[in-house]
C-alpha cells in the first residue's frame, strides 16, 4: 500500500458525503483509502463558500464529519482553504459595507473556523486538523491576484489572514498554497520572495503547499529547481493536489499506451524529486487529488483520466512508477 512506501504522510481528498455513503462504490473509495492514504484533505467541505452561511454563522457539519472519521481511522487532516478566491459565499461576494466591515467578517471568519477546528485531538493530544492552508493562491502570474479580499482588505490581507490564523491556534501548522509553481517561473520568484519576507517579518508562516497540477507534457525541466528553491525557505513543503493530465490539448479520445507512460512518468518525476530534493525534516506529505479517473475535477466527462486509479478502483502504471519514484 501507498503509505508503507513513505516516512511521510500520504494523502488524498474526501468528502463528507464519501465517507458516509452506502453505496458500493464509496464503500470501495473507503476501503482504497484507508489501505493507502493516512492523510486527508477535503476536497470542497471545508472551503468558505461551504462553511460561512452568513455573517457570524457558520456550519461545519460536513467537516466536522471529516474529522471524526479521521479520528475513528487514525488520519491526519490538512485544512483547506480558509482564503481562496474562489470559494467566496455569494451573500460576501455581494457585501455592501464598509471595507472595515468586511475585513472584520474574515477575520472573524477565519479566527472561529481555525479555532473550532482545533478542538478535535488524537490519543497523543495533537489536532486531528494539524494544517491549514490559510491563503490559497495569492499571486495570478506575474502579479498579485485582483481578488474581493486585495481589493477589500488590500495587498497584506495575506499577512493578516496568516496571524489571525495564529492568534486562533498557537500550534497549527499554516501554510501559503499554489499551482504551477514549476511551471511558472515568474510566478515562483514572487512566492519565494513573499515568503521570505512574511518570515523575516515575523508573519507566522510553517509551510507551502506546491498544488502540483501537472500534464503529461508538462513541466518537465523545471520541476527540480522548483522543489529546491521552495525547500530552500526552510519552511515545510506539500505537494497538496497532486494530479496529471493525460489529455492536455484534448487531442486523444482514450488513455493510449504512450500517454499512459507520459502520465507514468511525471507522476514518478514528482514523487522522485520530492524525496530526493526535500529534507525529511522539511516533508509535510504527498496529497494527491482524487482516487478514481471519474472523481477527478478533470475528468470532464471522461475526456481525460488524470489519477492513479481507473473507474474500478484498479491501478494504473502510474500507480507503480510514482512508488517507484518515492
Ligand atoms: C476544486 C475541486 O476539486 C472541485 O470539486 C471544485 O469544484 C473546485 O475546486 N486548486 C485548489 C482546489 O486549491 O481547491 C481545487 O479543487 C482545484 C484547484
Amino acid at each position: 500500500y501507498l503509505q508503507d512506501f513513505t516516512n511521510f504522510p500520504m494523502g488524498n481528498i474526501v468528502s463528507a458525503f464519501k465517507l458516509s455513503s452506502t453505496s458500493s462504490a464509496n464503500v470501495d473509495f473507503r476501503e482504497v483509502l484507508l489501505n493507502d492514504y493516512n492523510s486527508i484533505t477535503a476536497e470542497n467541505d471545508m472551503k468558505m463558500a461551504n462553511i460561512f452561511t452568513s455573517a457570524g454563522n457558520y456550519d461545519f457539519s460536513d467537516g466536522d464529519a471529516i474529522v471524526a472519521y479521521a479520528k475513528a481511522n487514525g488520519l491526519r487532516v490538512h485544512g483547506h482553504a480558509l482564503v481562496w478566491h474562489s470559494s467566496v459565499p455569494g451573500w460576501l461576494n455581494s457585501f455592501s459595507g464598509t471595507n472595515e466591515e468586511f475585513e472584520a467578517l474574515i477575520e472573524a471568519y477565519v479566527k472561529a473556523t481555525v479555532s473550532h477546528f482545533a478542538i478535535e485531538k488524537d490519543a497523543n493530544g495533537n489536532s486531528i486538523v494539524a494544517s491549514w492552508d490559510v491563503v490559497n493562491e495569492y499571486f495570478d502570474g506575474g502579479s498579485i491576484r485582483s481578488s474581493i479580499f486585495q481589493q477589500k482588505i488590500g495587498d497584506d490581507f495575506i499577512d493578516k489572514a496568516f496571524q489571525w490564523a495564529r492568534e486562533a491556534d498557537t500550534d497549527v501548522k499554516l501554510f501559503y498554497n499554489d499551482y504551477n509553481i514549476a511551471g511558472e517561473p515568474n510566478k515562483r520568484n514572487l512566492i519565494i520572495n513573499k515568503v521570505n519576507s512574511m518570515i523575516s517579518n515575523s508573519v507566522p508562516i510553517d509551510g507551502i503547499g506546491m498544488q502540483m497540477h501537472l500534464n503529461h507534457n508538462w513541466p518537465t525541466s523545471d520541476l527540480p529547481l522548483a522543489i529546491q528553491q521552495i525547500t530552500d525557505t526552510s519552511l515545510l513543503v506539500h505537494i497538496s493536489e497532486l494530479d496529471v493530465k493525460a489529455n492536455y490539448g484534448n487531442d486523444v479520445t482514450e488513455l493510449t499506451a504512450t500517454r499512459a507512460q507520459e502520465q507514468a512518468d511525471q507522476y514518478q518525476n514528482a514523487s522522485y524529486h520530492y524525496t530526493n530534493i526535500v529534507p525529511t525534516a522539511q516533508q509535510y506529505g504527498i496529497t494527491i487529488w482524487g482516487v478514481r479517473d471519474q472523481d477527478s475535477w478533470l475528468y470532464d466527462g471522461g475526456g481525460d483520466w488524470p489519477l492513479l486509479y481507473n473507474n474500478d478502483y484498479s491501478t494504473k502504471i502510474a500507480y507503480d512508477s510514482f512508488i517507484d519514484g518515492l
